[in-house]
């Protein structure tokens, strides 16, 4: 029988998967393995340490349930979910860049008409119209389009987020349109506001103890899907907030940068149901062919974390 030392037991972990593993879930293992041990190696991981490590394993899922996805906010503040979605990015060069779906995407939305107001009339945020194009890699216009949004109310909580204290119709700030023969969507919203990740449950641990602050830029959350067109989940950020350059979950991309204008001319503002002045963005998003054939069932399925 041979020892096991620090030297030889990485070895002797891999060796034990088994020939009739399938080849990736192999791949992923054996890599796995040898970095975790040479993770503990360079920091000298203690027997606490580890202990300590398995237990916040098991607090982050004990706090997570159907409104919340603390291993998913692990990912992301530690970066992790933004080089993966930057991986899957360069092989849809050409397209809109992606960025995170976050904890907080809910399915089910329904489908409004384009200039809905997703904000109900609320008042306690700036009345803002947001709105443009979907194309194709050669500019041509898409039609049927389907642009499920979300963002938070101006309290900086999203609609059916635990902590919401606004009472505010059911899918609030949440919709669903389709782009018009033109490739066109618009709708009225409240400007977005920059707000805290949960810091509440493990994770926010990791933030308070290195010094990090859990803030996200404002943002409007997109998920563009067509049939026979590679989706794409992005966001798209105020150019105006102080959090730009320090994203809490690193989710920000210069392209994915929009301004918002104020538009003070009162024929627009009636055209486009608004009392008055009002912030206005405008952002085109481009699709690429795919391959696969789209089921929209399931992209919605994968993604929500907050059940309809
Ligand atoms: C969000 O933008 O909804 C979000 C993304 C990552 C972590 C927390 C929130
Ligand atoms: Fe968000």
């Amino acid at each position: 029988m041979r020892d096991l030392t620090e030297a030889n037991v990485t070895d002797a972990v891999i060796a034990r998967i088994g020939n009739d593993t399938p080849a990736r879930v192999s791949e992923i293992m054996t890599a796995l393995v040898r970095h975790a041990h040479a993770f503990a190696r360079e920091v000298r991981l203690t027997p606490d340490e580890l202990l300590y490590a398995a237990r916040f394993i098991q607090r982050v899922g004990h706090i997570s349930n159907d409104k919340r996805e603390e291993g998913v906010l692990l990912g992301d503040v530690l970066g992790i979910t933004s080089l993966v979605e930057a991986m899957a990015d360069n092989a849809r060069k050409g397209a809109t860049e992606s960025s995170l779906l976050g904890p907080f995407y809910r399915d089910g939305a329904p489908f409004r008409p384009n200039g809905f107001d997703i904000s109900f009339g609320d008042a306690t945020g700036e009345p803002a119209w947001v709105g443009g194009r979907v194309t194709d890699a050669d500019g041509k216009p898409l039609e049927g389009v389907i642009l499920d949004l979300w963002q938070t109310a101006p309290n900086g909580f999203y609609e059916g987020q635990v902590g919401q204290t606004m009472t505010l119709p059911d899918y609030a700030y949440r919709a669903k349109l389709r782009t018009d023969a033109d490739g066109r969507y618009s709708l009225r919203t409240t400007k977005p506001v920059e707000y805290p990740v949960p810091i509440d449950g493990p994770v926010g641990e990791i933030l308070i103890c290195t010094g990090r602050h859990p803030w996200r830029p404002a943002h409007l959350h997109f998920l563009v899907l067509k049939d026979g067109y590679q989706s794409v989940q992005t966001e798209l950020f105020n150019s105006d907030d102080q959090y730009l350059d320090s994203d809490a979950v690193f989710g920000v991309k210069a392209s994915l940068v929009v301004d918002y204008v104020k538009n003070a001319d009162s024929a627009v503002a009636k055209k486009r149901g608004f009392s008055g002045p009002h912030y206005e963005t405008r952002y085109d998003f481009t699709l690429k062919r795919a391959v696969e054939v789209l089921d929209l069932a399931a992209e919605y399925r994968r993604r929500a974390s907050i059940s309809a």
